[in-house]
């Protein structure tokens, strides 16, 4: 395949990168030559290109952090915090997903909007139910889109029926994990310990081991004060949030790593262990403002080397479209350096597009940029309605991450197969 336009990504020292005219040599989905017009061999002329003219082409966004089930009730109770959040509407949202006739009306809808997103990638909490886990897994591989999605395991601290007994929690994870081998392309299970208050220090510990070398895995870290002070009560052996799920195994070593949603508190010494085990952070700055969360200290993160992506965290969240989630961090680092440390200089435009793009591309492999070597995740959009008399490429891109929900998509490509999208 030959894809051809105007190519915008983030180079690996992270400044915008834009190339005209320009041509993708795609071989077996991967990257594998990039041509200007001057340079094109003729040979490859003659053959057919997809040709997009003067469209913005842009990597395939990631999204780090996003709750399938919750896509029902975006938008609601957006005036609590987390705990009492979770309790009046998450759980008895995600109790329904246990009758299958739910989920086949409910999970059709979410993965639809996914497919019609600008999202290529995501790391996907489902429910701790693992028949509705395995449904809403095969949905999404049809699709093409490649997401890692996690039955999510909860054995304490829940309400009504959303929980499970601890052995019930492991055995069922044994039977899903092994329900999803050999079953999926482009999806991959990811062990999902809900949060520390959700999961008992057994369970905890038994989650590590499944995990082994073997499995990524997901959760949530220092979202909001309350959460915070309740995880220091519950582990008292503890030197902080994340050394509770360090202490307990479940950030070994991994071939594919941990990803923690918010690190909205993370101190000096939280930051440190984020760094040492090389967690990805999934900051979710809509999540963050509309949970009354507060403010991540991104800038300290990327100071410090830690990695950091963006997650819609549907539905704290409520918008799917990543680049909405990319200017909401900038305006959130924008506060913080006014209001909290003016020595956390604002993230640049740059930054928070590399944080959609190649910050956390290598979770899931060569993945974020046009590179050679990397896997052809392509979005072509369409910005006529904004472009009025701009030319500048740079001027478009600009205006179209900022008002990217008044511009189309006109083609998406995972690994270089096209999205069906409707
Ligand atoms: N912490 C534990 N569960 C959740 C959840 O569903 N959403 C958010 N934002 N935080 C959580
Ligand atoms: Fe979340």
């Amino acid at each position: 395949m030959i894809v051809k336009g105007n190519l915008i990504d983030c180079d690996k020292n992270g400044t915008i990168r834009i190339r005209e005219n320009t041509y993708l040599i795609v071989e077996s989905g991967i990257i594998s030559k990039i041509y200007s017009e001057d340079e094109i061999p003729n040979s490859l002329k003659n053959e057919k290109i997809e040709d997009y003219k003067n469209a913005l082409i842009i990597p395939g966004l990631i999204d780090m952090h996003l709750h399938a089930p919750q896509f029902s009730f975006r938008g609601l109770g957006m005036d609590m915090e987390l705990l009492d959040w979770l309790n009046t509407y998450t759980f008895p949202e995600e109790t329904k997903y246990k009758n299958m006739d739910y989920a086949k009306k409910a999970y059709p809808k979410f993965v639809k909007a996914l497919t019609n997103s600008f999202t290529t990638r995501a790391v996907i909490f489902s429910t701790l139910h693992k028949e509705a886990t395995v449904l809403l897994m095969d949905m999404l591989e049809k699709t093409g889109l490649k997401c890692f999605v996690g039955k999510v395991n909860m054995d304490r601290n829940s309400s009504g029926e959303l929980i499970e007994t601890t052995s019930e929690s492991i055995d069922a994870t044994r039977e899903w994990l092994n329900t999803c081998k050999n079953r999926y392309k482009n999806t991959k299970p990811i062990i999902t310990p809900r949060f520390i208050p959700s999961c008992s220090d057994e369970l905890m510990k038994e989650l590590g081991e499944i995990r082994g070398d073997t499995y990524g895995l997901q959760s949530h870290l220092s979202e909001n004060p309350k959460e915070v002070e309740w995880v220091r009560d519950l582990c008292p052996d503890s030197d902080g949030y994340l050394d509770a799920y360090d202490k307990r195994g479940c950030l070994n070593k991994s071939d594919i790593g941990t990803v923690m949603a918010h690190c909205v508190y993370s101190d000096e010494k939280e930051m440190e262990l984020l760094k040492k085990r090389d967690v990805y952070v999934a900051h979710c700055p809509q999540s963050n403002i509309c949970l009354s969360s507060g403010i991540a200290p991104i800038r300290k993160f990327l100071d410090r080397g830690i990695k950091v992506g963006l997650g819609s965290d549907i539905a704290a969240g409520y918008s799917l479209n990543i680049l909405n989630q990319a200017v909401e961090a900038i305006g959130l680092s924008k506060l913080y350096w006014r209001y909290i440390d003016s020595n956390s200089k604002p993230l640049e435009l740059a930054e928070a597009f590399a944080m959609a793009t190649r910050n956390s591309g290598p979770y899931f492999g060569n993945i974020g940029a046009f590179e050679e070597g990397f896997e052809a995740d392509i979005l072509v959009i369409d910005d006529e309605a904004l472009n009025d008399g701009v030319d500048d490429i740079r001027k478009r891109f600009e205006r179209f991450l900022y008002l990217s929900d008044e511009c189309s998509l006109i083609s998406k490509y995972v690994a270089g197969e096209k999205i069906i999208i409707s």
